[in-house]
């Protein structure tokens, strides 16, 4: 792989944040939204960073995690600036705007094309539903780095938000959702069949946390499975759920999960450090 040095990543990190920077003077709102979107980037740079020491990383592959991380969103200041919200389908995919921005920009040109491409092809997949089949071994993985280290923020905004008490509401954060009772069926039966919920069977604020829980089936690493277990993630989205039958059943169901895949992976390393 081609080497990346540690000035250049300075070099984009300190472009980033002048970047940022312009989206501040705005109204209120702006600059509060451009800030949380600032942290978020931040805190998933460190979230990356551990995921791939936990990996045995090299220099080389965590720094080309952490330009993912730190670019993922780029998109997200010129949407909110442009749109007022953070919700795709009322503006456009904040993840091809990323990689338009980044062209623009053409803050990547020093760049070799194999490599520039590379990282377009993660940040497009960032938000997707599922990866693409037709991808090479290396844009897989560092997308299922970003994936994960995205995941493990956007859990603990929304947690912490849920939680809040006499919280406003922030649209920003909810896809404006109306917060009515219940859940919807198709929810419930997405997640009792182990799969990722379909943003189509989401009709409530409720659904949307139900649809937040069911990321764990899309969890790649054994790291990230450690965290949202000692983080009490999980936990902390059920308090904010009603408590029904369903809703215990779900959780009782996503915790097996969760141990079962924690106690795979600990045997798989043993049997590797057997051998
Ligand atoms: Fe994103």
């Amino acid at each position: 792989m081609i080497k990346i040095s540690d000035q250049c990543v300075e070099k984009l990190k300190k472009w980033f944040f002048s970047y940022v920077e312009t989206f501040k003077h705005g109204n209120n709102v702006l600059t509060e939204n451009t800030i949380l979107k600032e942290n978020h980037t931040i805190r998933v740079c460190n979230e990356i960073e551990d995921i791939g020491k936990s990996l045995d990383l090299n220099s080389n592959k965590l720094r080309l995690a952490e330009i993912t991380a730190l670019f993922h969103d780029i998109g997200r200041f010129e949407q909110y600036a442009r749109y007022q919200t953070f919700v795709d389908s009322k503006s456009e995919n904040h993840a091809l705007l990323s990689v338009k921005i980044l062209e623009n920009k053409g803050i990547l040109n020093g760049f070799d094309e194999t490599l520039k491409n590379l990282i377009f092809r993660i940040i497009k997949y960032h938000n997707r539903a599922t990866l693409p089949e037709k991808e090479n071994e290396t844009c897989l993985f560092f997308s299922k780095l970003l994936r994960d280290a995205d995941k493990l923020d956007i859990w603990k905004v929304v947690i912490n938000y849920y939680h809040e008490k006499n919280s406003r509401r922030n649209s920003a954060l909810e896809l404006d959702l109306p917060d009515t009772a219940g859940f919807s069926n198709e929810v419930y039966q997405d997640l009792m069949d182990k799969q990722i919920v379909d943003i189509r069977h989401v009709k409530s604020l409720n659904d949307f946390k139900l649809l937040q829980v069911g990321w764990i089936f899309d969890i790649n690493f054994d790291a990230t499975l450690n965290a949202v277990r000692s983080r009490h993630y999980l936990e902390m989205i059920q308090a904010v759920l009603p408590e029904t039958k369903k809703i215990q059943e779900i959780f009782h169901m996503i915790q097996t999960y969760l141990s079962e895949k924690i106690n795979e992976e600990k045997f798989r390393q043993k049997k590797q450090n057997e051998n």
